[in-house]
């Protein structure tokens, strides 16, 4: 038990924070930038990708773009990471809307964006039809509709639906939900998986579906493996 103690002393540089974040995955995104965002429904108290307790429906929330996210399904590295997201400019409309105040959030990710639309469907290497590699997709209610900026007189219309926003990586104290211990967390045996906040408690694991396939079947399929690799050595040597 002394020895971690030891290597934190004798390697006293390294912070608690770059111990947290090198045991970390890497996620594929810089801790601020731009992004874009677009909105969907999530009724109060649903359970969504990440597995969170249901009470984090009732504060700020939202799904991430599928490749930022970092897995195909369930939860994933980015669940339950803290983001500070503003309102920059609409970009769609014509002309774009620069509104004065520019709102910011302070949201917690507790839902996948499937890869499906085009505004969650950038990828490591290619960005979204914005040029984002990054797609927040808010939770309504818990991000009223009010919050979005408007001008009715001058657009006829109040919904843009898509903006562009700048992003940075937040502690989690700073979301909203954050003092209530029953929005925090994941729901017990849920198989879901939501840090308080990643940052300090650690992030989760990319998700692996356990295989539905029988034990023998498995067996089967490591041996057909062996006997390809086998074969493709045999083929690649020869
Ligand atoms: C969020 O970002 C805005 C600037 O865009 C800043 O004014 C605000 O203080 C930030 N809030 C937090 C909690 O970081
Ligand atoms: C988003 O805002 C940034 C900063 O103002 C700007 O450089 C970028 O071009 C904007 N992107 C879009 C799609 O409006
Ligand atoms: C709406 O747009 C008009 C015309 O550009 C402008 O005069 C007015 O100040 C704007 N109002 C708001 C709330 O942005
Ligand atoms: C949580 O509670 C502390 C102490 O009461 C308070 O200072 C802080 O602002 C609260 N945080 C949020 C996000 O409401």
């Amino acid at each position: 038990m002394v020895a971690p103690f030891l290597l934190l002393f004798l390697f006293g540089s390294l912070s608690l924070l770059d111990l947290v974040s090198a045991q970390g995955p890497n996620y594929t995104f810089p801790k601020s930038g731009f992004a874009s965002t677009t909105y969907y429904s999530l009724g109060l108290d649903t359970i969504a990708a990440c597995g969170c307790k249901p009470l984090s429906t009732h504060y700020p929330t939202a799904a991430l773009s599928r490749s930022a996210y970092g897995s195909p399904a369930s939860y994933g590295p980015a669940c339950g990471l803290c983001f500070n997201i503003t309102l920059l400019n609409t970009f769609l409309s014509n002309p774009p809307f620069y509104p004065e105040v520019k709102p910011w959030v302070v949201l917690k990710i507790t839902d996948s964006c499937p890869t499906g639309s085009d505004w969650c469907g950038a990828t490591s290497t290619k960005g979204n039809s914005a040029g984002h590699y990054i797609n927040f997709d808010l939770a309504q209610p818990s991000i009223p509709a009010s919050f979005y900026p408007s001008n009715a007189t001058l657009y006829g219309y109040t919904d843009f639906g898509i903006w562009n926003a700048s992003y940075s990586v937040v502690n989690c104290e700073y979301w909203a939900g954050f003092n209530q211990s029953d929005a925090l967390g994941e729901v017990l045996n849920s198989g879901g998986c939501c840090p308080a906040d990643p940052l300090v408690n650690g992030s989760c694991p990319i998700y692996v579906s356990p295989s539905s396939a029988p034990p023998l079947a498995r067996v089967s399929s490591l041996f057909a493996f062996v006997a390809l690799s086998f074969g493709s050595f045999l083929r690649f040597a020869s």
